[in-house]
């Protein structure tokens, strides 16, 4: 019978830097009451400088080898947009510096739905047998790519890393992912953009690099297809699964926006206590949220073991998905 993924460790990592609303009002003309009442977030955590997304990685993922109990994976992909460097990838240095020099290691690009393709990306190595147990972070640092003076996306984001181990195991167990679906549309590639730095207008020689070096969104247009996306991917992740929308005992959604998240709960028909959040204290974490959410939840007692689970992301790209799976008995480790 052809192997299974199944989660059985998670870990997590945040700055300990808390930024809240009214830190935010005190640089820019903003104000917790229209942060909070426009996205959910109160506060979020921020990298001091000389941090970098490595460093959330490692940890996290040094977390889920002690949650999972026991250190040794044959894999470990990193979905971040915020690598250490723009060459080479970061996920190499996270292995070495976790002890797993010599297993293949490598950045996974899909911004905000980055966790989702590695779970794909990890799932399928599992289910043909190329890997045994794949240690997947998600980490992002995107304080370090935000305009300081532009107070829609410094609302948003905050900097974190989340890490699952999955190994190769049965269909029925608990923890199981039983589907993955992923789509992309790149006509939306300028909804949200880093515009400088790539082959496209590399940064000129010498100068500093200007204004396009940072992050850069439509708002509304990525509220709009990250609802419809984000519905329909989980609509399609659960019937896959044989699981009716209302089979779910909580949606886990990518932690972008809570009207986002209440959106596509009212689109799925569940119940908004159904869905996991924690958008409230640490906003939108870009390739972390998922797994941070996971986590929170699980930390809580809000997911308990066999609990049908169902996660969805939408990113820049614009990239999305949707994943079906059910939760082990495990505890999430902080590294
Ligand atoms: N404080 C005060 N005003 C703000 C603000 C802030 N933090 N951020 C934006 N505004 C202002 C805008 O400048 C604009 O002012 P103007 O009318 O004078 O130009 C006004 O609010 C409306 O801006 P708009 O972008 O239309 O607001 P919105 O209601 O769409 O909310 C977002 C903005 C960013 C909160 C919302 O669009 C959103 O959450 N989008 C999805 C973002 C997301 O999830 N991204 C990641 C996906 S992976």
């Amino acid at each position: 019978m052809q192997p299974a993924p199944v989660i059985c460790g998670i870990g997590t990592s945040l700055p300990s830097r808390v930024v809240t609303n009214d830190d935010l009002a005190a640089e820019l003309d903003t104000s917790d009451e229209w942060i909070s009442t426009r996205t959910g977030i109160r506060e979020r955590r921020i990298a001091d400088p000389g941090t970098a997304t490595g460093d959330l990685a490692r940890a996290a993922g040094e977390g889920a080898l002690k949650s999972a109990g026991d250190a040794s994976v044959d894999m470990v992909v990193l979905a971040t947009t915020t690598p250490d460097h723009r060459c080479p990838a970061t996920a190499p240095d996270v292995a070495q510096r976790l002890g797993l020099t010599g297993v293949p290691a490598w950045d996974l690009s899909a911004v905000c739905s980055g966790f989702l393709y590695g779970l794909a990306c990890a799932s399928s190595f599992i289910r043909a047998g190329t890997a045994e147990r794949v240690l997947l972070i998600g980490a992002d640092t995107y304080s370090t790519i935000l305009d300081p003076n532009d107070r829609a996306t410094r609302a948003i984001f905050g900097d974190g890393a989340g890490a699952v181990v999955l190994r190769a195991g049965s269909p029925a167990e608990d923890g199981a992912v039983s589907s993955v679906n992923l789509g992309s549309d790149g006509t939306l590639r300028d909804a949200i953009l880093v515009e400088g730095g790539g082959s496209r207008s590399p940064f000129p020689p010498g100068e500093v690099p200007g204004e396009g070096r940072y992050f850069t969104m439509r708002g509304k247009t990525v509220f709009r297809h990250a609802v419809d996306r984000m519905s329909e991917a989980s609509r399609t992740a659960a019937e896959s699964a044989g699981w009716d929308p209302s089979d779910i005992d909580c949606l886990v959604p990518h932690q972008a926006n809570a009207r986002i998240i209440q959106a596509v709960a009212d689109r799925l028909g569940l119940p908004v206590e159904r869905c996991a959040s924690n958008i409230e204290r640490l906003g939108n974490t870009a390739a972390a949220s998922i797994p941070l959410a996971l986590a929170d939840a699980a930390g809580s007692g809000r997911l308990r073991t066999g609990d049908r689970v169902l996660l969805t992301a939408f990113g820049g790209g614009a990239t999305w998905g949707a994943a079906a799976l059910t939760w082990p008995d495990v505890a999430p480790m902080a590294g």
